[in-house]
Protein backbone atom coordinates (compact mmCIF):
# COMPACT_ATOMS: atom_id res chain seq x y z
CA UNK A 1 0.00 0.00 0.00
CA UNK A 2 1.32 3.49 -1.25
CA UNK A 3 1.69 5.74 1.93
CA UNK A 4 0.47 9.67 2.46
CA UNK A 5 3.73 11.54 4.37
CA UNK A 6 4.24 15.10 4.86
CA UNK A 7 7.36 16.64 2.03
CA UNK A 8 9.09 19.63 1.08
CA UNK A 9 8.05 20.65 -2.08
CA UNK A 10 9.65 23.59 -4.28
CA UNK A 11 6.50 24.43 -6.27
CA UNK A 12 7.91 26.48 -8.82
CA UNK A 13 11.03 28.90 -9.83
CA UNK A 14 12.04 31.15 -6.64
CA UNK A 15 8.50 30.10 -4.98
CA UNK A 16 9.10 29.57 -1.19
CA UNK A 17 9.08 25.87 -0.63
CA UNK A 18 6.10 24.56 1.22
CA UNK A 19 5.23 21.04 2.97
CA UNK A 20 2.54 18.83 0.95
CA UNK A 21 1.16 15.68 1.49
CA UNK A 22 3.07 13.25 -0.13
CA UNK A 23 2.87 10.06 -1.90
CA UNK A 24 5.16 7.05 -1.41
CA UNK A 25 4.30 3.92 -3.14
CA UNK A 26 5.82 0.76 -1.78
CA UNK A 27 9.27 -0.44 -3.43
CA UNK A 28 9.73 -2.21 -6.35
CA UNK A 29 12.45 -4.36 -7.34
CA UNK A 30 15.39 -2.98 -6.37
CA UNK A 31 13.78 -0.22 -4.37
CA UNK A 32 13.74 0.99 -0.58
CA UNK A 33 11.42 2.40 1.68
CA UNK A 34 13.63 4.99 3.92
CA UNK A 35 12.01 6.39 7.22
CA UNK A 36 13.73 9.98 7.62
CA UNK A 37 15.24 10.53 10.96
CA UNK A 38 17.69 13.86 9.71
CA UNK A 39 18.64 15.66 6.61
CA UNK A 40 20.42 18.59 6.26
CA UNK A 41 19.88 22.21 4.08
CA UNK A 42 22.69 21.52 1.17
CA UNK A 43 22.89 24.94 -0.81
CA UNK A 44 22.49 22.21 -3.95
CA UNK A 45 18.31 22.14 -2.84
CA UNK A 46 18.61 26.47 -2.80
CA UNK A 47 19.84 25.96 -6.36
CA UNK A 48 17.06 23.62 -7.28
CA UNK A 49 14.69 25.76 -6.06
CA UNK A 50 16.04 28.42 -7.81
CA UNK A 51 15.63 26.60 -11.32
CA UNK A 52 19.76 26.53 -11.01
CA UNK A 53 19.55 23.36 -12.07
CA UNK A 54 16.60 21.39 -14.02
CA UNK A 55 13.27 22.81 -15.18
CA UNK A 56 11.73 19.98 -13.34
CA UNK A 57 8.87 21.13 -11.16
CA UNK A 58 7.48 20.61 -8.08
CA UNK A 59 10.59 19.34 -6.37
CA UNK A 60 10.94 17.18 -3.70
CA UNK A 61 13.86 18.71 -1.47
CA UNK A 62 16.05 17.57 0.45
CA UNK A 63 19.08 14.88 -0.21
CA UNK A 64 21.81 15.00 3.27
CA UNK A 65 19.87 11.91 5.23
CA UNK A 66 19.72 9.16 7.45
CA UNK A 67 17.25 7.37 8.27
CA UNK A 68 16.29 3.64 9.20
CA UNK A 69 14.96 1.04 6.08
CA UNK A 70 10.99 0.78 6.24
CA UNK A 71 10.83 -1.78 3.77
CA UNK A 72 12.44 -3.20 0.62
CA UNK A 73 11.27 -4.75 -2.86
CA UNK A 74 12.24 -8.13 -4.62
CA UNK A 75 15.48 -9.37 -5.39
CA UNK A 76 16.92 -6.22 -2.31
CA UNK A 77 20.11 -8.04 -0.26
CA UNK A 78 22.23 -5.40 0.74
CA UNK A 79 19.67 -3.77 3.12
CA UNK A 80 16.52 -5.29 4.76
CA UNK A 81 14.25 -3.44 7.40
CA UNK A 82 15.23 -1.85 10.25
CA UNK A 83 18.96 -1.10 9.04
CA UNK A 84 19.90 2.34 10.26
CA UNK A 85 21.37 3.82 6.63
CA UNK A 86 22.80 7.06 4.85
CA UNK A 87 21.67 7.93 1.66
CA UNK A 88 23.71 8.69 -0.98
CA UNK A 89 23.51 10.07 -4.60
CA UNK A 90 26.13 7.34 -6.08
CA UNK A 91 24.04 4.15 -6.23
CA UNK A 92 26.67 2.11 -8.73
CA UNK A 93 26.15 0.20 -11.41
CA UNK A 94 28.60 -2.28 -11.63
CA UNK A 95 28.38 -2.41 -15.42
CA UNK A 96 29.64 0.86 -16.88
CA UNK A 97 32.95 1.16 -18.17
CA UNK A 98 34.18 3.05 -14.89
CA UNK A 99 33.08 0.53 -13.03
CA UNK A 100 34.56 -2.56 -15.05
CA UNK A 101 37.98 -0.96 -14.81
CA UNK A 102 37.19 -1.16 -10.99
CA UNK A 103 36.51 2.89 -10.44
CA UNK A 104 32.87 3.14 -9.40
CA UNK A 105 33.72 5.63 -7.34
CA UNK A 106 33.29 7.22 -11.10
CA UNK A 107 30.75 5.44 -12.05
CA UNK A 108 29.22 7.00 -15.22
CA UNK A 109 25.54 5.46 -14.95
CA UNK A 110 24.24 5.67 -11.32
CA UNK A 111 20.42 4.99 -10.51
CA UNK A 112 17.66 6.44 -8.43
CA UNK A 113 14.48 4.73 -7.35
CA UNK A 114 12.42 3.53 -10.78
CA UNK A 115 8.90 4.64 -9.14
CA UNK A 116 8.06 8.40 -9.13
CA UNK A 117 6.39 9.56 -5.56
CA UNK A 118 3.92 11.62 -6.27
CA UNK A 119 1.30 14.73 -4.69
CA UNK A 120 -1.87 13.44 -4.07
CA UNK A 121 -3.31 14.58 -7.08
CA UNK A 122 -0.52 12.07 -9.02
CA UNK A 123 2.05 14.92 -10.19
CA UNK A 124 4.74 13.77 -10.37
CA UNK A 125 7.70 14.74 -7.79
CA UNK A 126 11.69 15.26 -8.92
CA UNK A 127 13.23 13.87 -5.69
CA UNK A 128 16.44 16.07 -5.48
CA UNK A 129 19.52 14.31 -6.15
CA UNK A 130 17.44 11.13 -6.72
CA UNK A 131 16.77 10.75 -3.38
CA UNK A 132 13.99 14.01 -1.67
CA UNK A 133 14.59 13.25 2.28
CA UNK A 134 12.99 16.44 3.47
CA UNK A 135 9.77 14.05 4.24
CA UNK A 136 8.84 11.41 6.50
CA UNK A 137 9.50 8.81 4.33
CA UNK A 138 11.29 8.63 0.75
CA UNK A 139 11.70 5.92 -1.90
CA UNK A 140 15.29 5.32 -3.25
CA UNK A 141 17.01 2.94 -5.01
CA UNK A 142 18.01 0.65 -2.61
CA UNK A 143 21.56 1.06 -3.85
CA UNK A 144 21.35 4.61 -2.55
CA UNK A 145 21.49 3.34 0.92
CA UNK A 146 24.66 2.76 2.88
CA UNK A 147 24.18 0.48 6.52
CA UNK A 148 26.67 1.86 8.97
CA UNK A 149 27.00 1.97 12.76
CA UNK A 150 23.45 3.10 14.14
CA UNK A 151 25.57 4.40 17.33
CA UNK A 152 25.92 7.77 15.67
CA UNK A 153 23.03 10.26 15.78
CA UNK A 154 21.03 10.74 12.41
CA UNK A 155 21.86 14.49 12.42
CA UNK A 156 25.36 13.98 12.02
CA UNK A 157 25.33 10.80 9.89
CA UNK A 158 22.75 12.32 7.24
CA UNK A 159 26.04 15.24 6.29
CA UNK A 160 28.14 12.47 4.69
CA UNK A 161 25.74 12.32 2.48
CA UNK A 162 26.56 15.27 0.22
CA UNK A 163 28.45 17.90 1.02
CA UNK A 164 30.69 17.06 3.99
CA UNK A 165 31.61 13.93 2.07
CA UNK A 166 32.04 15.58 -0.76
CA UNK A 167 34.66 17.77 1.17
CA UNK A 168 36.36 15.54 2.71
CA UNK A 169 36.97 13.33 -0.43
CA UNK A 170 38.00 16.32 -2.21
CA UNK A 171 40.97 16.15 -0.19
CA UNK A 172 41.74 12.53 0.99
CA UNK A 173 40.64 10.83 -2.69
CA UNK A 174 40.60 13.68 -4.91
CA UNK A 175 43.64 15.57 -3.51
CA UNK A 176 45.37 12.12 -1.97
CA UNK A 177 46.55 14.63 0.47
CA UNK A 178 48.92 12.38 2.58
CA UNK A 179 51.04 12.97 5.30
CA UNK A 180 53.32 15.95 5.70
CA UNK A 181 51.72 17.82 2.58
CA UNK A 182 50.92 21.22 2.54
CA UNK A 183 47.27 22.03 1.70
CA UNK A 184 45.45 25.32 1.01
CA UNK A 185 41.25 25.29 0.83
CA UNK A 186 39.57 28.36 -0.81
CA UNK A 187 36.19 29.16 0.91
CA UNK A 188 35.46 27.29 3.94
CA UNK A 189 31.92 27.03 4.07
CA UNK A 190 30.22 23.23 4.63
CA UNK A 191 32.17 22.06 2.00
CA UNK A 192 35.97 24.06 2.64
CA UNK A 193 35.61 22.90 6.17
CA UNK A 194 35.21 19.05 5.37
CA UNK A 195 37.94 19.87 3.41
CA UNK A 196 39.79 20.95 6.57
CA UNK A 197 38.94 18.31 8.50
CA UNK A 198 39.78 15.66 5.51
CA UNK A 199 43.62 16.96 5.08
CA UNK A 200 44.36 16.61 8.70
CA UNK A 201 42.75 12.69 8.91
CA UNK A 202 45.04 12.61 6.04
CA UNK A 203 47.99 14.10 8.22
CA UNK A 204 49.03 17.12 6.24
CA UNK A 205 51.28 19.16 8.71
CA UNK A 206 50.54 22.41 7.19
CA UNK A 207 46.32 23.51 6.53
CA UNK A 208 45.76 27.27 5.26
CA UNK A 209 41.87 28.44 5.43
CA UNK A 210 41.26 30.96 2.90
CA UNK A 211 37.90 32.99 2.85
CA UNK A 212 36.56 36.41 2.98
CA UNK A 213 34.64 36.48 6.20
CA UNK A 214 36.75 36.27 9.37
CA UNK A 215 33.40 34.34 10.83
CA UNK A 216 34.14 31.30 8.75
CA UNK A 217 38.46 31.62 9.29
CA UNK A 218 37.56 31.14 13.39
CA UNK A 219 35.40 27.89 12.58
CA UNK A 220 38.20 26.83 9.82
CA UNK A 221 40.80 26.90 12.48
CA UNK A 222 38.08 24.35 14.67
CA UNK A 223 38.33 22.26 11.81
CA UNK A 224 41.89 22.19 11.55
CA UNK A 225 43.79 24.79 10.05
CA UNK A 226 46.86 25.86 11.28
CA UNK A 227 46.56 29.31 9.46
CA UNK A 228 44.14 31.36 8.18
CA UNK A 229 44.17 34.43 5.15
CA UNK A 230 41.52 36.86 4.56
CA UNK A 231 41.52 37.29 1.03
CA UNK A 232 39.53 40.26 1.03
CA UNK A 233 42.49 42.34 2.88
CA UNK A 234 45.50 39.88 1.77
CA UNK A 235 46.83 38.73 -1.50
CA UNK A 236 46.08 34.81 -0.85
CA UNK A 237 48.41 33.46 -3.94
CA UNK A 238 51.13 35.86 -2.04
CA UNK A 239 50.19 34.48 1.64
CA UNK A 240 50.28 30.85 0.56
CA UNK A 241 53.64 30.91 -1.30
CA UNK A 242 55.12 33.23 2.28
CA UNK A 243 53.32 30.63 4.18
CA UNK A 244 55.43 27.75 2.37
CA UNK A 245 58.39 28.50 2.07
CA UNK A 246 58.14 30.42 -0.64
CA UNK A 247 56.67 27.92 -2.97
CA UNK A 248 52.92 27.42 -2.62
CA UNK A 249 51.24 24.60 -0.94
CA UNK A 250 51.11 20.78 -2.48
CA UNK A 251 47.27 20.60 -2.58
CA UNK A 252 44.62 24.10 -3.44
CA UNK A 253 41.50 22.85 -2.70
CA UNK A 254 38.79 25.12 -4.55
CA UNK A 255 35.67 24.98 -2.63
CA UNK A 256 34.25 28.00 -4.25
CA UNK A 257 33.87 27.58 -7.76
CA UNK A 258 34.59 30.92 -9.45
CA UNK A 259 37.32 32.16 -11.51
CA UNK A 260 39.28 33.94 -9.37
CA UNK A 261 39.25 31.50 -6.68
CA UNK A 262 40.45 28.67 -9.10
CA UNK A 263 43.30 31.28 -10.49
CA UNK A 264 44.47 31.72 -7.07
CA UNK A 265 44.17 28.01 -6.67
CA UNK A 266 46.65 27.49 -9.79
CA UNK A 267 49.33 29.83 -8.92
CA UNK A 268 49.22 29.30 -4.90
CA UNK A 269 50.11 25.37 -5.47
CA UNK A 270 53.99 24.40 -5.57
CA UNK A 271 55.32 23.19 -8.89
CA UNK A 272 53.95 19.84 -10.01
CA UNK A 273 51.31 20.34 -7.08
CA UNK A 274 47.55 20.02 -7.31
CA UNK A 275 44.44 21.82 -7.79
CA UNK A 276 41.33 19.92 -6.65
CA UNK A 277 38.07 22.49 -7.79
CA UNK A 278 35.09 21.06 -5.71
CA UNK A 279 33.17 24.08 -5.57
CA UNK A 280 30.32 24.61 -8.46
CA UNK A 281 30.84 27.36 -11.02
CA UNK A 282 27.60 28.61 -13.08
CA UNK A 283 27.23 28.05 -16.75
CA UNK A 284 28.42 31.76 -17.78
CA UNK A 285 31.78 31.06 -15.99
CA UNK A 286 35.03 31.17 -18.20
CA UNK A 287 38.41 30.67 -17.23
CA UNK A 288 41.60 32.01 -19.11
CA UNK A 289 45.21 31.11 -18.05
CA UNK A 290 48.31 31.22 -20.33
CA UNK A 291 48.56 27.55 -21.53
CA UNK A 292 52.43 27.91 -20.71
CA UNK A 293 51.81 28.22 -17.04
CA UNK A 294 49.41 25.23 -17.23
CA UNK A 295 52.40 23.16 -19.15
CA UNK A 296 54.73 24.72 -17.75
CA UNK A 297 53.95 24.32 -13.88
CA UNK A 298 53.22 20.81 -14.11
CA UNK A 299 51.14 18.65 -11.47
CA UNK A 300 47.24 18.13 -11.77
CA UNK A 301 44.05 19.89 -12.13
CA UNK A 302 41.42 18.12 -11.12
CA UNK A 303 37.24 18.00 -10.48
CA UNK A 304 36.18 16.35 -7.83
CA UNK A 305 32.52 15.09 -7.81
CA UNK A 306 30.89 13.96 -4.72
CA UNK A 307 34.83 13.87 -3.20
CA UNK A 308 35.23 10.57 -5.58
CA UNK A 309 33.95 9.09 -2.91
CA UNK A 310 32.31 4.74 -2.61
CA UNK A 311 29.70 5.44 -0.07
CA UNK A 312 30.09 1.96 0.51
CA UNK A 313 33.75 2.18 0.99
CA UNK A 314 33.80 5.72 2.86
CA UNK A 315 30.25 5.72 5.10
CA UNK A 316 31.06 3.25 7.09
CA UNK A 317 35.06 4.17 7.30
CA UNK A 318 34.01 7.86 8.15
CA UNK A 319 31.48 7.46 10.70
CA UNK A 320 33.81 4.93 12.78
CA UNK A 321 36.67 7.57 12.97
CA UNK A 322 33.78 10.18 13.99
CA UNK A 323 32.95 7.05 16.72
CA UNK A 324 36.43 6.69 17.71
CA UNK A 325 36.67 11.19 18.36
CA UNK A 326 39.13 11.06 15.22
CA UNK A 327 36.95 13.28 12.79
CA UNK A 328 34.29 15.60 14.61
CA UNK A 329 31.31 15.57 12.40
CA UNK A 330 29.13 17.34 14.74
CA UNK A 331 30.52 20.24 14.39
CA UNK A 332 29.30 20.70 11.33
CA UNK A 333 25.63 21.48 12.58
CA UNK A 334 25.22 24.59 13.73
CA UNK A 335 21.40 24.29 14.63
CA UNK A 336 18.48 21.23 13.82
CA UNK A 337 14.93 22.45 12.50
CA UNK A 338 11.83 21.20 11.98
CA UNK A 339 10.19 20.37 8.80
CA UNK A 340 8.12 23.33 8.12
CA UNK A 341 11.89 25.59 8.70
CA UNK A 342 13.34 24.94 5.43
CA UNK A 343 12.95 28.32 4.25
CA UNK A 344 14.18 30.03 7.00
CA UNK A 345 17.17 27.74 6.90
CA UNK A 346 17.49 28.85 3.29
CA UNK A 347 17.94 32.35 4.40
CA UNK A 348 20.50 31.96 6.71
CA UNK A 349 22.50 29.93 4.39
CA UNK A 350 22.36 32.80 2.01
CA UNK A 351 23.85 35.38 4.74
CA UNK A 352 26.31 32.36 5.74
CA UNK A 353 25.18 32.41 9.48
CA UNK A 354 25.20 28.69 9.02
CA UNK A 355 27.40 25.13 8.33
CA UNK A 356 24.79 23.46 8.48
CA UNK A 357 21.31 23.45 9.31
CA UNK A 358 19.40 19.83 9.50
CA UNK A 359 15.96 19.05 9.39
CA UNK A 360 15.30 16.20 12.53
CA UNK A 361 11.90 14.11 11.75
N1 LIG B 1 31.62 18.80 -6.04
C1 LIG B 1 30.63 18.33 -5.30
O1 LIG B 1 30.32 17.14 -5.35
C2 LIG B 1 29.89 19.26 -4.38
C3 LIG B 1 29.02 18.76 -3.41
C4 LIG B 1 28.36 19.67 -2.56
C5 LIG B 1 28.57 21.04 -2.72
N2 LIG B 1 29.43 21.50 -3.69
C6 LIG B 1 29.71 22.92 -3.92
O2 LIG B 1 30.73 23.37 -3.06
C7 LIG B 1 30.64 24.79 -2.92
C8 LIG B 1 30.69 25.18 -1.46
O3 LIG B 1 29.55 24.67 -0.78
P1 LIG B 1 29.26 25.09 0.74
O4 LIG B 1 28.08 24.32 1.19
O5 LIG B 1 30.52 25.01 1.53
O6 LIG B 1 28.85 26.62 0.52
P2 LIG B 1 28.92 27.84 1.55
O7 LIG B 1 28.14 28.93 0.94
O8 LIG B 1 28.57 27.34 2.91
O9 LIG B 1 30.47 28.24 1.61
C9 LIG B 1 31.13 29.01 0.66
C10 LIG B 1 32.26 29.76 1.38
O10 LIG B 1 33.06 30.43 0.41
C11 LIG B 1 33.36 31.72 0.88
N3 LIG B 1 33.63 32.56 -0.28
C12 LIG B 1 32.75 33.09 -1.17
N4 LIG B 1 33.41 33.78 -2.12
C13 LIG B 1 34.74 33.67 -1.83
C14 LIG B 1 35.91 34.14 -2.45
N5 LIG B 1 35.87 34.89 -3.57
N6 LIG B 1 37.11 33.82 -1.89
C15 LIG B 1 37.17 33.07 -0.76
N7 LIG B 1 36.07 32.59 -0.14
C16 LIG B 1 34.88 32.89 -0.67
C17 LIG B 1 32.13 32.13 1.68
O11 LIG B 1 32.43 33.15 2.61
C18 LIG B 1 31.78 30.80 2.36
O12 LIG B 1 32.44 30.65 3.59
C19 LIG B 1 29.34 25.18 -3.61
O13 LIG B 1 29.66 25.63 -4.92
C20 LIG B 1 28.57 23.88 -3.68
O14 LIG B 1 27.64 23.87 -4.74
C21 LIG B 1 30.10 20.62 -4.50
ZN1 LIG C 1 28.93 2.17 -13.22
ZN1 LIG D 1 24.21 18.51 -1.38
Amino acid sequence: MAQEVRGVIAPGKNEPVRIETIVVPDPGPGEAVVKVQACGVCHTDLHYKQGGITDDFPFLLGHEAAGVVESVGEGVTDVAPGDFVILNWRAVCGRCRACRRGRPWYCFDTHNARQKMTLTDGTELSPALGIGAFADKTLVAAGQCTKVDPAVSPQVAGLLGCGVMAGIGAAVNTGQVTRGDSVAVIGCGGVGDAAIAGARLAGAAKIIAVDIDERKLRTARTMGATHTVNSQETDPVQAIRDLTGGFGADVVIDAVGRPETYQQAFYARDLAGTVVLVGVPTPEMKLELPLLDVFGRGGALKSSWYGDCLPSRDFPMLIDLHLQGRLDLAAFVTETIQLDEVEKAFERMHHGDVLRSVVVL
